[in-house]
């Protein structure tokens, strides 16, 4: 109850940016004493808010906290299913490795798993990935959709349209899906994504979704083999950016998009990766089994299988391969 009051002193001050809200005001709005209200801002001071007060205006949000911690991210969530259950950890070894034990023991559709640092974070393909930096979102979801198995990759390339939205419209980045699910900054990572899933042959028990974005990392933070295929936000604007910000964006844009696409299908996601395909309509080589071809990348299917034309003139669905982009 007390937090939930916290929540909405946030959102109420964050929705008026810069303007006062005076103290009586909030009192009303939040159904308690002006003297509660003070003391939640006290509270909210300690995990790093600034506010700014000035006699007969009110208060005003000034800053929150670059920090992430469960609270401060809870605090300001505006959703009703995605992140009501956030375990956060300042440091583990793998968020998806976490969030499998806490689907295993029935932890609902929705629960978030963060945290600031891993250090066993692992990538598509049993790579790791590196993420031992407090820079970075490190996050995983348990979704329990009502969807086939078969349809599974299809929330991934949806986590990733949903991310490129959410990043491009906070940001002001123009960034690009490379298939299957990575975003790219030019031609350099910003954010992977790994889908895992328990499933039985017709029902999915659940998925853990996790993905990695690149925040306030400088270059010299990523280890030698990266610095060049890597970028963070901070590197391509010069500026800091705040992780709980983001992550509220993220999992708010995600729960509205996500009730859509239950709703509609598939269509609009596939339309909107295709509108941020990384070289689309260039040609690329391919590695398949023991064949190694070049042709041009023509879209997705839906089962988020590339779709690519020979130099022969045939068309070929590629749900699995090296390629040298
Ligand atoms: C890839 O590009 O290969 C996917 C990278 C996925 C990284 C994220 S970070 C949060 C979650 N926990 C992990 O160990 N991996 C995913």
């Amino acid at each position: 109850m007390t937090k939930n009051k916290r929540h909405q002193l946030i959102v109420i001050l964050a929705d008026q940016g810069d303007q006062y809200v005076s103290g009586q005001s909030l009192s009303e709005q939040l159904n308690i004493s002006r003297t509660a209200v003070w003391k939640h801002m006290n509270e909210l001071k300690k995990n790093g808010y600034q506010f700014e007060s000035v006699p007969r205006k009110g208060y005003r949000l000034v800053s929150k906290p670059l920090q992430l911690d469960d609270n401060t991210i809870k605090w300001g969530l505006d959703t009703e299913w995605l992140g009501k259950t956030i375990e956060f950890r300042d440091k583990l070894d793998s968020t998806q490795d976490l969030a499998h034990q806490f689907a295993r023991k029935n932890y609902p559709h929705g629960t978030v798993v963060i945290t600031n640092r891993q250090l066993a974070g692992r990538g598509r393909r049993a790579r790791s990935w590196e993420s031992n930096h407090d820079g970075g979102i490190w996050l995983s979801m348990i979704l329990r959709p009502d969807i086939p198995p078969h349809q599974a990759s299809q929330m991934t390339l949806f986590v990733a349209v949903t991310l490129v939205e959410t990043i491009e419209r906070l940001t002001g980045v123009p960034l690009k899906i490379k298939w299957p699910n990575d975003l790219f900054i030019g031609n350099k990572k910003l954010c992977g994504i790994l889908t895992e899933m328990q499933a039985e042959l017709e029902v999915i028990q659940y998925l853990v979704i996790g993905f990695g974005v690149n925040v306030n990392q400088k270059q010299t933070d990523f280890p030698q083999g990266l610095q060049n295929k890597s970028t963070s936000l901070q590197m391509e604007t010069g500026q800091q950016w705040n992780r709980t910000e983001l992550v509220q964006a993220i999992l708010q844009d995600f729960e509205q998009s996500y009730a859509y696409y239950l709703e509609h299908g598939f269509d609009f996601v596939k339309q909107k990766w295709l509108d941020h395909a990384y070289r689309i309509q260039e040609k690329l080589e391919i590695r398949q089994h023991n064949d190694t071809f070049r042709a041009v990348m023509e879209g997705i299917n839906d089962d988020g299988a590339l779709i690519v034309r020979t130099e022969a003139g045939d068309q070929r669905v590629i749900y699995s391969a090296e390629i040298n982009w």
